[in-house]
């Protein structure tokens, strides 16, 4: 059980049992120094009550506060500091690890609930940029945290395959364009000639208009435009395929913002039912004053359909087909202003399941401290990251381990590990200063460094050649209860990174317990044959399966050799 239910079931008995068990959970706190005890009491809250000073009555709960399970009970000011008996309860929570396996930290509080998780969503034709990694990565462990709570998720791809920006990459490849360089290369070169475009249309503004006739006559389906449009999706969708399986994401859905052409006519109709749309400056928008935000615009003075129209057709869609109680957008934090718009318009149309939409947004990249741009060439493309990642990690293994068994998948997955490390420990709003060195290094607080506390942990066990299943009688050193600890807060981490939407909080985590289970191994004889031997191992057994456990969760293997 967790200890700070254990303590809280405690405090109620003994002391409070006017209140909640669940308040007292709350107040509960894990003390900053190991020393001072494992669980913290605050009574800040009880001085209201009682009318007495917090140290006066943490001094005075002391006294009698007690339970076999704890080794001892302390005041420190206003503080009831708890020290828990680390064989007995130590006992407890490593064996419902081992007993309970890859089922250790889930949740059933997601049972029976549908999540959908619009992620990644690149646009055709362009690179895959770090900002899309970001929406990939954060999306992928939410989806994986999610699961862990019980929750059926739906993780769907909205590729940007529609738009404008279509006609010109059609004009500009008719124009300049050359097939052979583009099956060599295709994103590459389409991105070349899209930006060739905008460079020329300085000069030329006719070359706008050409754009959208070109566009015109792909949105009214004809066949010379439609096929070029097909070719260059199909050459997008080969390259980003081959980043998923190196990232090992996958998606239930590739349904892009194109499939929804034939499904924005409803939208349209029923803002108009309810005398929602109206016209500005030609071009037919829904109102948003009374939410403070820009008007959501519908349709162009052309007739044509946007960004906005082409989500609401989708979030409409989404809901008739997957009854989600929670569709959450992993976009960066640019289209904020859009997904509030979008939700407000369904508001508007009194969808009570509008307000189970929430977008998930994140900071950005930044290279030498300033925002990347493509047009001043400090752009990072992905598979470039990738592979320069993954390069280095096959340089460092080839140093360390050079007779390491099947060092090119360990390679890949270090590379690839660091690289989605990197971003999920960082607070997903913050901005990330992108560095390979410093993703890569095996020491501080990186992939590399988790998978290979794991894979030290994993040779010890070899080394043993016990084999499991492994029985944990209790230990009594305070290092092993240190790693004992941070075992047992896996649970509730799942669940705060669940609810948090916050990975990072779990990447953290996995950064403490490692550090804990490197100062035990580092300290202890774990292959030392006593009669505590078995316990040892069976310790580092259950560290190991959660490391390895959490670096998944995150969408990071954990090779057992490295
Ligand atoms: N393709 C868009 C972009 O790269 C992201 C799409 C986000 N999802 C959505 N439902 N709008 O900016």
């Amino acid at each position: 059980m967790d200890l700070k239910s254990v303590l809280a079931t405690e405090m109620k008995s003994q002391v409070l049992s006017s209140w909640p068990e669940e308040d007292i959970c709350k107040l509960i706190e894990i003390p900053k120094h190991a020393h001072l005890g494992d669980l913290a009491f605050p009574c800040f809250r009880l001085a209201k009550e009682w009318r007495k000073s917090p140290g006066v009555i943490a001094a005075e709960i002391a006294q009698t506060f007690h339970s076999p399970t704890f080794k001892n009970v302390e005041a420190v000011g206003p503080y009831v500091n708890v020290r828990f008996d680390p064989a007995l309860t130590g006992k407890e929570i490593v064996s419902s690890i081992l007993k309970q396996g890859v089922q250790y930290g889930s949740h059933p509080f997601g049972n029976g609930k549908t999540i959908v998780l619009d992620m990644s969503s690149p646009n055709i034709a362009k690179p895959f940029s770090m900002g899309h990694l970001r929406s990939t990565v954060i999306g992928n462990a939410l989806a994986n945290l999610a699961e862990k709570c019980g929750y059926e998720t739906v993780k769907i791809n909205y590729i940007g395959d529609w738009g404008t920006q279509f006609g010109k990459l059609i004009v500009a490849f008719k124009k300049w364009g050359d097939e052979e360089k583009v099956k060599e290369n295709p994103i590459a070169e389409l991105f070349t000639l899209y930006k060739k475009f905008h460079e020329e249309a300085v000069q030329d503004p006719a070359l706008e208009e050409e754009g959208r006739k070109a566009f015109k006559l792909l949105e009214d389906g004809d066949e010379e435009i439609t096929g070029l449009w097909k070719w260059f999706k199909c050459e997008s969708f080969e390259a980003f395929k081959t980043i998923y399986t190196l990232l090992g994401v996958n998606f239930d859905s590739y349904n892009g913002e194109a499939f929804f052409n034939d499904k924005m006519e409803e939208v349209v109709q029923l803002l108009q039912e309810k005398a929602l749309l109206e016209t500005s400056q030609g071009a037919r928008v829904v109102w948003l004053e009374d939410e403070t935000l820009p008007p959501c615009l519908i349709k162009k003075t052309d007739g044509a359909t946007l960004y906005a129209t082409r989500d609401l057709a989708a979030a409409l869609y989404r809901q008739r087909e997957y009854s989600f109680d929670e569709a959450l957008y992993v976009v960066g934090q640019e289209q904020t202003v859009h997904f509030k718009q979008v939700k407000g318009v369904l508001e508007k149309l009194e969808f009570d399941w509008a307000r189970s939409m929430k977008h998930i947004p994140f900071g950005l990249y930044l290279k030498d401290g300033k925002k990347m741009s493509t047009r001043k060439g400090r752009v990072i493309l992905l598979e470039e990251v990738l592979a320069e990642a993954v390069a280095m990690a096959d340089e460092n293994i080839k140093k360390k381990n050079p007779h390491l068994k099947g060092a090119e998948a360990v390679a890949r997955d270090v590379g690839v590990g660091a690289v989605i490390f990197h971003d999920l420990k960082n607070d997903r709003l913050n901005d990330i200063e992108f560095s390979l060195e410093h993703m890569l290094t095996f020491e501080g607080e990186t992939g590399p460094y988790l998978q290979y506390t794991h894979a030290r942990a994993q040779s010890i066990l070899r080394k043993a050649g016990v084999a499991s299943p492994y029985t944990f009688n209790g230990l009594k050193d305070s290092a092993s209860w240190e790693v004992i600890k941070q075992l047992r807060l896996f649970p509730e981490t799942v669940e705060r990174a669940w609810k948090g939407c916050a990975p990072s909080i779990l990447a953290k985590y996995l950064l403490e317990l490692a550090k804990s289970f490197n100062s035990y191994y580092g300290n202890t004889k774990i292959i030392n044959p006593d009669p505590e031997q078995e316990s040892r191992l069976a310790l580092v057994f259950a560290a190991a399966s959660l490391l390895s456990q959490g670096l998944s969760l995150l969408g990071i293997k954990s090779p057992d050799e490295m």
